[in-house]
């Protein structure tokens, strides 16, 4: 068997691509999101999903502050914006909804921007945090779904954006 570097392996675990959004959808100053690939379901009852995020984020400063946030899953029509808006740029300088030209929706059951193109969008509502190392794992239970569309979502995967099917 050949042993190869950690740091190259980790990149050839596929992740999903997801753009975390949090904060007042209808306040630009108080909104926010960030592209993120550590992302994944961590139990069935209640349905949690979890998000390693940097403490340095401005979206994790907005998911303490509103207790909440919503995954949106990132489709070929979105990879632009998740990529050189929600996952390059802070959002303590720019407000990347109107960069990206997303209105964002209201969330039902909890209060956070959602993004109306994306084909799947989770609500949820902040649970727990755990530290990790250099990142926080936030953990959200999904208290509503939505299908937005069919557009097939993307994966990350060898330091690439790419297409699941
Ligand atoms: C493809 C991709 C995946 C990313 N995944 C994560 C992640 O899982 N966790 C994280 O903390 N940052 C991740 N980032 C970095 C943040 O998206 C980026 O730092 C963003 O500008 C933070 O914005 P904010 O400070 O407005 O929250 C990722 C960036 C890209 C482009």
């Amino acid at each position: 068997m050949k042993s190869i570097d950690v740091f190259e392996a980790l990149d050839l675990v596929p992740h999903p691509l997801v753009i975390v959004t949090a904060g007042d959808p209808e306040k630009p100053g108080r909104r926010g999101g960030m592209t993120a690939a550590w992302v994944s379901r961590v139990s069935w009852d209640p349905p949690l999903i979890a998000v390693a995020m940097s403490p340095k984020r401005y979206t994790y400063s907005l998911i303490k502050e509103f207790k909440a946030f919503a995954v949106n899953l990132v489709s070929k029509e979105l990879e632009n914006a998740a990529m050189n808006i929600f996952g390059n740029l802070s959002g303590r300088e720019v407000d990347k909804f109107e960069k990206a030209g997303i209105k964002p929706l209201k969330a039902e059951k909890v209060v956070a921007p959602l993004i109306p193109s994306a084909p799947l969008i989770l609500e949820c509502k902040l649970v727990a945090e755990y530290p990790a190392g250099d990142h926080i794992i936030v953990v959200g239970e999904v208290v509503k779904a939505y299908k937005a569309s069919n557009s097939p979502p993307m994966l990350w995967h060898e330091s690439q954006a790419k297409q699941l099917k």
